[in-house]
């Protein structure tokens, strides 16, 4: 085996932890909760990536509060998840892989029925919410000083009972459009008080629940953020403001960052590249009218990146070479062999793969003993992007695909 997937391959420490190896799996939310419920599909999707190796599993979008879900079907971190989740986590940690929860909340991006204490979805500024059209819920509204205090004590409380119910690890989301991000970002924060304007300002919540969380976990346990390279919008988060967004998270404590880029709400395909998600979209709607909307508008509403390997391993570089303390997680089309040495060679810390992985939940497995001529097979189509609200939840129509015709 070459040096660099040795490297890869053998136990390292994220902060104060130890996984086996290098590989992490990404966030992917599942939709495998139904009703908010985490239970055996939730647990043998990821029981099959610790199985299969991973160093740690990251449970995806696990939202601080009720009115953080982006769908009601999503789970929050309330005491009705303790006992399920704590034996999960027990299960999953038996194969030697560690695991991680990723800390989210929607903001104004939502489409949640059932809103326990907010009448309509709230974020940095109040504007139209497309994504609650087809729930009654068009419009959002800005957040005061009230709620955004409520929401940092979301963090502290979410915090202490991950840590609790055995998480090894926790992921903050600060980027993709979602609530920390919508503050971060200039287009949707258009706020005048101290937590608008400046990009000083605009982090004034991310870090204070960056600050409650550490608060919550002490300081030798692990907090990743994930963040945005760009919002590749106009108007959005810019590459340059992107690095300082990294700087602040550094000399906030994060113990490592996972750089990404693009935004569900306003370019998703930044974040994937690869074929569009606009046919698939169309597909899995139940809703009519988003079943039209995406079938006629889906072509115009996805830009076109055709996939390439290591898309954001530029910036990524620059964010390892700004900040001083985190540790770096490469994300975003790390799928070959060739690309791992790349990332270990350029001193990346660890990798955090989605898709490869939804391939093959044994690509660490597999790849260890093939080496330099493992061959993943993800096609980037994408069409488990658009699985996430079909019964059952995430997975590679691929595989199945290829299960029928053996
Ligand atoms: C089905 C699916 C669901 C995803 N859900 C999330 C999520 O809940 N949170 C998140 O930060 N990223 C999410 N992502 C993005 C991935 O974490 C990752 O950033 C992206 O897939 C690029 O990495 P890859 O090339 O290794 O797939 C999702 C990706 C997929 C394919
Ligand atoms: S559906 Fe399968 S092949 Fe297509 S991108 Fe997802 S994991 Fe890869």
């Amino acid at each position: 085996m070459s040096q660099l997937l040795q490297k890869a391959f053998s136990p390292a420490k994220l902060g104060t932890l130890e996984l086996r190896n290098r590989i992490i799996k990404a966030a992917t939310f599942e939709g495998k909760t139904p009703d908010g419920i985490p239970g055996e599909a939730l647990h043998k999707f990821h029981r099959q990536f610790c199985d299969g190796g991973v160093g740690m599993t990251t449970i995806g979008y696990c939202t601080t509060d009720p009115d953080g879900r982006v769908n009601d079907q999503m789970m929050y971190m309330g005491d009705y998840v303790r006992k399920p989740l704590g034996d999960m986590l027990a299960d999953l940690k038996s194969t030697g892989a560690r695991v991680s929860g990723q800390m989210a909340h929607c903001g104004h991006f939502s489409k949640n029925r059932k809103l326990q204490r907010l009448k309509r979805p709230k974020g940095p500024t109040a504007m139209v919410n497309p994504l609650g059209l087809t729930v009654g819920k068009p419009w959002s509204d800005a957040m005061t000083e009230k709620d955004i205090d409520y929401m940092v004590s979301t963090y502290y409380e979410a915090g202490l009972m991950m840590k609790e119910i055995g998480f090894d690890a926790i992921e903050i989301h600060f980027g993709h459009g979602y609530g920390l991000s919508q503050f971060i970002s200039p287009k949707t924060n258009k706020r005048t008080d101290r937590y608008g304007g400046s990009l000083e300002n605009r982090m004034r919540l991310p870090l204070r629940a960056l600050e409650a969380v550490r608060k919550a976990v002490g300081d030798d346990f692990p907090i990743l953020g994930k963040m945005g390279l760009t919002d590749a919008v106009r108007g959005g988060l810019s590459r340059d403001e992107a690095i300082e967004v990294a700087a602040h998270l550094d000399k906030g404590g994060i113990d490592a960052l996972i750089t990404s880029g693009g935004t569900s709400s306003y370019n998703v395909m930044h974040m994937f590249r690869g074929d569009s998600i606009a046919e698939g979209m169309a597909e899995s709607q139940t809703n009519p009218i988003m079943k039209a909307a995406f079938k006629f508008m889906g072509p115009k509403m996805f830009k076109e990146y055709p996939y390439e390997e290591l898309y954001f391993l530029e910036g990524c570089k620059r964010v390892r070479d700004r900040v001083k303390n985190a540790q770096l997680v490469y994300i975003g089309g790390c799928h070959t062999m060739e690309s791992l040495e790349t990332v270990m060679a350029e001193g990346i810390d660890f990798v955090q793969i989605g898709r490869a992985l939804i391939k093959d939940p044994d690509y660490v497995k597999n790849a260890m003993v093939q080496q330099s001529n493992y061959v993943n097979g993800c096609t980037h189509c994408n069409r488990c992007v658009t699985t996430i609200e079909v019964p059952g939840g995430v997975h590679c129509p691929l595989n199945i695909k290829q299960e029928q015709v053996a």
